[in-house]
């Protein structure tokens, strides 16, 4: 596959940064992931602004304008399969330092790295049934709102879900439920559709905004509100979201039944404005 790194289009496997990358020795960056359905880019904006934000977060300014990222993004599509459905990750790192230090370098620049994935279609089992999820201590840092690299209580929470025979790990901070391990999350209470309000604890996902303005726009019943471990284990829906997997309803919460353990009709509702909006 072709990438993006540094104002340059290669092959993957000529694309090399040094060892001395703030990304490889720190973690010291922020990404996005951006789904492109027959070529079209979904909610790019949106992302883009994220991505600032994160780089704020971070104490970085925006190495490219939103219009140049938007050609870099274009362009990578066209140059690996840009019709079938693909996510772009990009990745922004605080750059190549001379030495190894904590403290910010002076006079850095930043590595900046974009590829391709393809989007494997929705499994059909998937959508009959539903995935499995596993409730776990959320054992992140204070900043889930910034989409940094340093991925690595996500990578070991994923693990943890895997392991379980779950698709995701849903964490618990102090008594409420927050997001996944990769995903938001959403939940039916009393007919209500209910998502966490946006904070330091979670991502502010694009696909969880995206639901929610379908909703408002269908006239569903929807609030922002935080949802405890009690109204997650008596939820009648829970459904997970990003922008690879889409709205993925879980029907087994650590080996129980999500309602009556298959997709919910407000979770068919909600798929079918989902698959839409996106066509
Ligand atoms: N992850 N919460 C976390 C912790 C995430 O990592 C993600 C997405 C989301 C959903 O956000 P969005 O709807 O904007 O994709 C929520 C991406 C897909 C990833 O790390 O690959």
């Amino acid at each position: 596959s072709i990438v993006y790194l540094n104002g340059e289009f290669l092959p993957a496997e000529q694309a090399h940064v040094p060892v001395l990358d703030r990304g490889f020795l720190f973690g010291d960056g922020v990404y996005e992931v951006v789904p492109a359905y027959g070529g079209r880019l979904l909610r790019l904006e949106q992302h883009l602004a994220r991505l600032e934000q994160s780089l704020a977060g971070i104490r970085m300014s925006p190495p490219l304008e939103r219009e140049a990222w938007a050609r870099i993004l274009e362009e990578l599509i066209r140059r690996n399969d840009g019709d079938t459905d693909i996510s772009v990750y990009l990745q922004v790192t605080r750059g190549v330092a001379p030495k190894r230090d904590h403290a910010f370098p002076a006079e850095v620049r930043p590595t900046v790295f974009a590829m391709t994935s393809p989007i494997p279609p929705v499994p059909a089992r998937v959508l009959e049934e539903g995935v499995a999820a596993i409730t776990l201590d959320d054992i992140r840092w204070s900043y889930c709102n910034i989409k940094a690299i340093t991925l690595l209580p996500n990578v070991l929470l994923r693990q943890q879900a895997v392991d379980s025979g779950a698709a995701e790990a849903i964490l618990i901070r102090d008594g409420h439920a927050i997001e996944g391990s990769a995903s938001n999350l959403f939940v039916v209470l009393e007919g209500v559709i209910v998502t966490p309000p946006l904070g330091p604890q979670l991502l502010p996902g694009i696909t969880r905004d995206l639901v929610l303005e379908l909703c408002a726009r269908h006239g569903l019943p929807h609030r922002e509100a935080a949802i405890t471990e009690a109204e997650l284990r008596g939820a009648r829906e829970i459904w997970v979201t990003s922008s690879t997997k889409e709205v993925v309803p879980v029907t087994r919460l650590d080996g129980q039944p999500v309602g009556d353990g298959s997709p919910g009709p407000v979770w068919r509702n909600v798929i079918g404005l989902y698959q839409d909006h996106k066509a």
